[in-house]
């Protein structure tokens, strides 16, 4: 008989028709005349709840006590209105086939686990409530950032994953070479001879596919990447991969407005899409991760986000009667204490802070012409601070170039870039969201290890 999945099973009437269903036993209860299964297959959270009738002969005792947490079964019977409490309906057992046993030693039983013990089983953490809910919860978030840009004409664009070229100017880059480390080949000056290597120069992981996508948008108009990114600075924060997803739109034509616009509408686009189609997950995060999430995340939708400027954004913290511990003023780069306390204690809610010093953001910003700060944009959420980074792109070429000058940067290495300044420049602008941070806001999940399936931090790759 074709397998039913879990999900179509208990959404469907227990009209005592037969079925067959597939997947993991969570849990068992075996009593004197009958055994409960909890079945899950990971369609859904809730499992399906088998009963057997021991008096029938349908598992003998051999069978029983293989039938235990962890094993893979198939199991076929009739589709009945459920008894008990807490499910609609059940599976009646008629036949109980072990696929693969599990022994005692599976480590997945009963008990709450702690998100730290379950990093060290990373393999087998899908099957949990929770893992399992994130993941379910993270592919409709990925169907949804395709389905918000496709409804509006953008072309998702390929960009690389090896580059020549550091998008973000901030040297945090994975070096990707095929060189002996042992003996790699060296010029007369005892340097390492990168022409030799597989590139004939140095190459890197993307910490960003901004700069390739720009060519894009200085063509086809509207596009966005949605791939891996990659960074090596050494952060062991609860908000901080190594190797985390990342979606870019970029857009020509439009300004630091537009800009701000779009980030709005596409974050409530996701968190409405998520609140349509994964309720029953949602409602486990809301219940066991994060207390009014969903309530949280509906007045997110229906409240427009709150706009500072950067200026605006250190009066506010100026003014606070907050013991510090990084003291605000005009020029510091704002720290997660304070982009937590303007978007919970100030706001409570998403804010778009805007217009930042120069000197603390990236050299492909808009200037403003008051020389100090430029066009830049960070989304910041409550729990989490920054969720977005983007902004307008300087286009003019003669500033273009003497910032980079400024900052160090090798204006040669970066020519194809500064073409799109020479020839048909226009105003264009775009944001990065880190998909990782975005899933956590959405689930409430405190570390940002649980929310992608194996980790990449500093020192650990296990997996
Ligand atoms: O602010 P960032 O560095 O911006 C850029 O990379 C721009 N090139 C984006 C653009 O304008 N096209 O990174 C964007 C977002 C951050 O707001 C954050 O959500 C996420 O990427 N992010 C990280 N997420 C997880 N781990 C890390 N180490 C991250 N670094 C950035
Ligand atoms: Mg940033």
């Amino acid at each position: 008989m074709t397998r039913s999945t879990v999900y179509s099973l208990l959404s469907s009437a227990g009209d005592s028709r037969n079925v067959t269903a597939k997947g993991w036993i969570r849990t068992k209860r075996d009593s004197k005349n009958i055994i409960f299964f909890e079945l899950n297959d990971g369609s859904c959270i809730s499992s399906l709840q088998i009963v057997v009738d021991k008096e029938d002969g349908t598992v003998d005792e051999t069978l029983n006590h293989k039938l235990l947490t962890g094993a893979s079964v198939s199991i076929t019977g009739k589709l009945v209105t459920s008894q008990g409490k807490g499910q609609g309906v059940e599976l009646m057992a008629e036949e109980v086939t072990l696929i693969g046993g599990a022994p005692a030693d599976y480590p997945l039983q009963k008990k709450r686990h702690s998100f730290e013990f379950l990093r060290e089983i990373a393999h087998l953490r899908p099957r949990t409530n929770t893992f399992g809910a994130v993941a379910r919860v993270r592919n409709a978030l990925s169907n949804a950032v395709h389905d918000f840009f496709q409804q509006r004409g953008f072309l998702w664009i390929h960009t690389p994953i090896i580059t020549g070229s550091d998008a973000e100017g901030a040297g945090n880059m994975f070096q990707v070479t095929t060189l002996d480390l042992s003996a790699p080949p060296r010029r007369d000056n005892g340097s390492v001879d990168y022409q030799q290597d597989f590139f004939g120069r140095k190459a890197h992981l993307t910490v960003s596919g901004q700069l390739q996508v720009e060519n894009f948008a200085c063509s086809m108009s509207n596009v966005y990447t949605f791939g891996p990114t990659f960074r090596s600075e050494n952060s062991n924060t609860s908000r901080h991969l190594s190797e985390f997803w990342m979606i870019e739109p970029e857009m020509a034509f439009c300004d630091l407005e537009g800009n701000r616009q779009l980030a709005e509408d596409f974050i409530k686009h996701l968190l409405s899409h998520v609140l349509e189609n994964c309720s029953e997950d949602m409602t486990f995060f809301d219940k066991w991760i994060e207390k009014g999430t969903i309530e949280n995340l509906t007045k997110v939708i229906e409240t427009p986000f709150t706009h500072l400027t950067y200026n605006d954004a250190i009066k506010e913290l100026e003014k606070a009667t907050v013991k510090w511990e990084y003291k605000p003023s005009w020029g510091i780069d704002l720290q997660a204490e304070h982009e937590k306390y303007l978007t919970e204690d100030v706001i409570g809610g998403p804010v778009t802070v805007t217009d930042y010093p120069k000197g603390i953001k990236a050299f492909y910003m808009k200037q403003n012409d008051d020389g100090k700060t430029v066009r830049a944009m960070d989304v910041l959420v409550p729990r989490l601070g920054e969720i977005i980074g983007g902004s307008q792109r300087e286009d003019d070429l003669g500033k273009l170039k003497r910032r980079m000058e400024e900052m160090g940067l090798d204006t040669g290495e970066y020519d194809w870039y500064l073409d799109l300044r020479r020839y048909g420049s226009v105003p264009h602008s775009g944001f990065g969201l880190g998909f990782e941070r975005l899933v956590q806001y959405v689930t409430g999940m405190q570390n940002i290890r649980d929310v992608i399936p194996f980790p990449r931090t500093p020192k650990t790759i296990a997996f």
